[in-house]
């Protein structure tokens, strides 16, 4: 892949600090091919759950092998659609990791259910199967998993739980449209998928999209419903009883249309309208045949970090599980406090101010925002999540559109703020 133009390099953000490395490419991802999908979309029948819709779902389902796939507006209203889909609600729990965006905890307790934290593993900060287990109660209904970064999860023994205790597992991938675990691609493993192509994400659909994977055809007409605001083709029984409740002949109902549908809850729940419209569609197509590109251009830039940030005290690159296929969303560098002689903050300080490298914390544990207190969740429940959040993560810049000279000015920003910082005490 080519190299890509940052506009942002040595722009000054008003705080005095010139950039090399901005954490997030202020460009667009998209080429030619994207804006000939998108006047091509506009020339349909439609602009909303048409033909264009229709072949993402087909090509998707095919790229990540999975037998169905459903557009929706985004990774959030998808993971809505599957927690209603499993008739979850208030007394039950479902088992998540405290190291996710809010949008997976928030589809949790949109029902009345309540989260329940399991800790992460420190080298993947994926959620760790061991926790997951020592937190089943006979309130435990489902378990959430998150693939951080790109890292798929340990999905042999996640499984294995799933499989012991009878516990659906949905899988949150919004980080990971291309990761893979032993060969199959995440997404596959679970009861659901839920994928993300926000403008950020590994592919995007004009900035907001999802997409839900399932296997078990079962799922097809409530997923459907639940989308759409439960709509549903009338069935023979409940039409011909409305027929005859207002003495309407059984001819007429072909004049109906458009409005030739019945709603039904599904197991009690009401959908909402998560549709995608066409041109969203037609760009995800583009752009899910340029997915592998995007991704071999991330795992080159990760793969070019690893080698080049070995053997620094205190600074840790990514840990790539071997059984598994890392996209690269992110690129987590971790700093151990104690091997480097000073804090994490100190670090990052000395990165962005002194060698305009900019990095940011993905994520909070979740049970520390405001609201999930109010909740009743306490903090201190998860070391490693709060250990990896409050001292340890620094992410990097990491996209496709990454320069060799960028990631070379990053490798060499890195060595120099450890340096800087190093043995200068934690506080
Ligand atoms: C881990 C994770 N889950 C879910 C989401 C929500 O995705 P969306 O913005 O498509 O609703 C995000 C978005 O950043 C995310 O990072």
């Amino acid at each position: 892949m080519g190299e890509a133009k940052n506009i942002t390099a040595g722009y000054d953000f008003g705080d005095g600090v010139p950039i090399k490395v901005r954490y997030i490419f202020r460009g667009t991802p998209y080429g030619k091919e994207e804006l000939a999908a998108v006047k091509e979309a506009f020339k349909g029948g439609t602009l909303t759950m048409g033909p264009q819709v229709e072949a993402f779902e087909k090509e998707f389902a095919k790229y990540v092998g999975c037998k169905h796939a459903f557009a929706v507006s985004n990774c959030t209203s998808a993971m809505h659609v599957v927690t209603q889909m499993l008739d979850l609600g208030p007394g039950d729990e479902v088992i998540t990791t405290p190291n996710t965006f809010i949008a997976t905890s928030l589809v949790i307790v949109k029902e009345g259910v309540r989260p329940v934290f399991a800790d992460i593993d420190p080298r993947t900060h994926n959620i760790d199967p061991a926790a997951i287990e020592k937190k089943i109660t006979r309130r435990t209904k489902a378990i959430y998993v998150v693939h951080y970064g790109g890292q798929c999860c340990d999905m042999d023994a996640i499984m294995r739980i799933s499989r012991k205790y009878k516990l659906p597992v949905m899988e949150d991938c919004a980080h990971a449209l291309g990761t893979r675990f032993q060969g199959r691609h995440a997404g596959t493993f679970g009861m659901a998928g839920c994928f993300s192509f926000h403008s950020l994400k590994n592919i995007t659909t004009c900035g907001e999209g999802g997409m839900i994977t399932i296997n078990d055809d079962r799922w097809v007409a409530p997923i459907k419903m639940l989308r759409c605001m439960n709509i549903h083709p009338w069935r023979e029984k409940d039409a011909a009883r409305v027929m005859k409740e207002y003495g309407a002949c059984k001819k007429d109902r072909e004049y109906w249309l458009p409005s030739h549908f019945d709603i039904e809850d599904v197991n009690g729940h009401w959908g909402m309208n998560y549709r995608m419209n066409e041109v969203s569609a037609a760009v995800g197509r583009v752009q899910l045949r340029k997915a592998d590109k995007f991704v071999a251009r991330r795992r080159e830039c990760g793969h070019y970090l690893n080698k080049h940030l070995q053997g620094i005290p205190g600074i840790t690159p990514v840990y790539d599980d071997p059984r598994g296929f890392n996209s690269y969303h992110l690129y987590t560098l971790c700093v151990e406090e104690g091997a480097l002689g000073s804090s994490r903050d100190a670090f990052m300080r000395a990165l962005y101010y002194k060698e305009g490298i900019q990095g940011i914390q993905h994520y909070q544990p979740t049970y520390d925002f405001t609201g999930f207190r109010k909740l009743g969740h306490k903090g201190h429940q998860c070391p490693e999540a709060e250990r990896f959040f409050y001292h340890r993560e620094t992410n990097l810049p990491m996209h496709p559109m990454l320069t060799n000279r960028e990631l070379e000015d990053m490798v060499r920003g890195i060595r120099r703020a450890a340096e800087k910082v190093r043995g200068k005490g934690l506080r």
